[in-house]
């Protein structure tokens, strides 16, 4: 059976800690070297990732691309829009197709259910790069931001402020298997998943739900948001309404840990959920947390490849 990764849950905790640990020990060991020149152990030499994307990408497109060329390795990119996907090739018959011509397949999908069908047919690993549900690789970039930050996760405190979307639901899968802790400040009617929020409960983290931003926020030790309109998600009035209140300013920072870092998985949508002030700002690493990408990519890769 290949190791697909379509969500943190597929590797387990020891699994994302120890890609954790490699992220950090191959970032490293870089040092300077140039961005797309490979690692001196090369270990994913002669592999090539196959990449579809059925929506827009810049971090995931890019940190995926150059992840595996500093692993040795290479990468296709396929838009759906270009290729027969698109034209209704049914995603079993992908699957096989992609299984026979690359060695593993990441790929960035609405429905979850796809993505499942996907690793279902292929007999090479499948990365999750996106899903209405989850963004474990994104997760993967975070904690590592927030350790080289020098926070430790068990009992950290994490503040999500906006849209119950597929990101916090990785975040909250993700505190179950780290043992640190996620406060929820999301309007009512944009609630994110309950089985997720139930596994990580069952797992030992506390997840609290908060409709008070300032509650949520209250002494936190990582303060985290996103857009309130994921790609393909209609009701933009309403929703912008709804989350108005959940804006991460100036006035909301100050009341988290006083070292409290910020984070965002961009792109950025300034002024609406996050203002200049706050990303631009002093306790902001999301240009690290986006750099993570790639290292965090790495790690993931090696583990689906059966290296970790
Ligand atoms: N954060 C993230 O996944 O960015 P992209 O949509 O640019 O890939
Ligand atoms: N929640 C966002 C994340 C983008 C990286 C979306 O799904 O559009």
């Amino acid at each position: 059976m290949p190791r697909h990764f379509l969500n943190l849950t597929d590797a387990g905790g020891d699994a994302v800690a120890a890609m954790l640990n490699d992220a950090m020990a191959r970032k490293t060991a870089r040092g300077g070297l140039p961005k797309g020149q490979a690692d001196a152990d090369a270990p994913l030499a002669g592999h090539v990732l196959a990449m579809v994307f059925e929506k827009s990408s810049t971090r995931t497109r890019v940190s995926f691309d150059m992840a595996m060329r500093q692993l040795g390795g290479s990468a296709i990119v396929l838009d759906a829009g270009t290729t027969q996907l698109g034209r209704g090739e049914t995603i079993a018959d992908t699957a096989r197709v992609l299984s026979r011509m690359a060695d593993a397949i990441m790929i960035r999908t609405d429905d979850h259910a796809k993505i499942e069908e996907l690793a279902a047919y292929a007999s090479v690993p499948v990365i999750n790069g996106l899903t209405d549900l989850s963004h474990p690789c994104q997760i993967m970039a975070d904690l590592q931001t927030v350790l080289e930050h020098g926070k430790a996760l068990p009992g950290l405190e994490v503040a999500w402020l906006g849209d119950g979307n597929n990101v916090l639901n990785s975040i909250v899968e993700a505190a179950g298997l780290l043992k640190f802790n996620v406060r929820v400040g999301v309007p009512e009617g944009y609630d994110s998943d309950t089985g997720f929020i139930a596994r990580a409960r069952q797992g030992g983290a506390v997840i609290s739900l908060h409709r008070d931003p300032a509650a949520a926020v209250n002494g936190a030790d990582v303060v985290v948001t996103d857009t309130w309109i994921s790609m393909g998600q209609t009701g933009v009035e309403a929703r912008v309404a709804a989350m108005t209140p959940y804006q991460v300013n100036e006035a909301l920072m100050a009341l988290a840990a006083r070292d409290a870092l910020f984070l965002h998985c961009l792109p950025a949508h300034r002024c609406e959920e996050v203002t200049d002030g706050v990303i631009d700002g002093p306790q902001s690493v999301v240009w690290d947390e986006a750099e993570n990408r790639i290292h965090a990519q790495k790690a993931v890769l090696r583990w689906a490849f059966g290296q970790l």
